[in-house]
């Protein structure tokens, strides 16, 4: 018993001293919280940046990796979706698809966390926008150096 109270307390020790660490640390950097949105003033500016367009639709955008979500190659601006509507399905559910000429959600979408076949998509895979996204013509806000296999070029 004494042993595990001992224990507890070396345990509180090392958390309270790297606590400390850190904070000194953060203090020599001048203790300054850097922004993506980089220098610009949110007050006194008197025009926001232009935002970027989206890129023109296209048949599909290259994959970088096996099990990728495709990206979206079309804009999604005002695209719902909520509890009772599913912009994204009125074109690519497998009964519109031949007649939009969207792909079909793929097979894997109707099966649920418990690996059960649905016959409809599965609510795991209902918010689209979770994994695919639409793309804009922006710089990179984080440079990346991330090459895709030769497998899937
Ligand atoms: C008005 C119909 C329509 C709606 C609504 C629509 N799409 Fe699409 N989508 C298409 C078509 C058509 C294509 C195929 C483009 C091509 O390959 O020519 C496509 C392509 C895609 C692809 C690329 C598939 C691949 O294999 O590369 C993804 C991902 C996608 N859409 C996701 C979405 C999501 C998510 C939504 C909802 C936010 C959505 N789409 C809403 C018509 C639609
Ligand atoms: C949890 C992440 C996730 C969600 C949510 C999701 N997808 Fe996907 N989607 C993927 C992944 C990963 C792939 C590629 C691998 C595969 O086919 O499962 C994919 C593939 C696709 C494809 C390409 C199918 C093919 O045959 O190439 C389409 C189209 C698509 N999804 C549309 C949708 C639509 C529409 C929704 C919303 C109803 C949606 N997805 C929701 C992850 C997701």
């Amino acid at each position: 018993m004494k042993k595990r109270l001992w224990l507890i307390m070396w345990a509180a020790l090392v958390i309270v001293a790297v606590g400390a660490w850190s904070g000194v640390a953060m203090a020599q950097e001048g203790g300054e919280v850097r922004s993506l949105r980089g220098a610009v003033p949110l007050e006194g500016a008197d025009q926001a940046p232009e935002m970027a367009r989206w890129m023109p639709d296209s048949h599909g955008l290259p994959r970088n990796y096996l099990q990728q979500p495709p990206l979206i190659p079309h804009h999604i601006e005002g695209y719902k979706i909520d509890l009772r509507q599913n912009k994204c399905m009125t074109c690519h559910s497998w009964s519109k698809a031949k007649e939009t000429h969207a792909t079909k959600i793929s097979l894997t979408h109707f099966r649920n966390r418990f690996g059960t076949e649905l016959s409809d998509v599965s609510p795991q895979r209902y918010f689209c926008t979770q994994c695919h996204v639409p793309q804009k013509d922006a710089k990179p806000l984080v440079d990346n150096s991330f090459k895709p296999v030769d497998s899937v070029m």
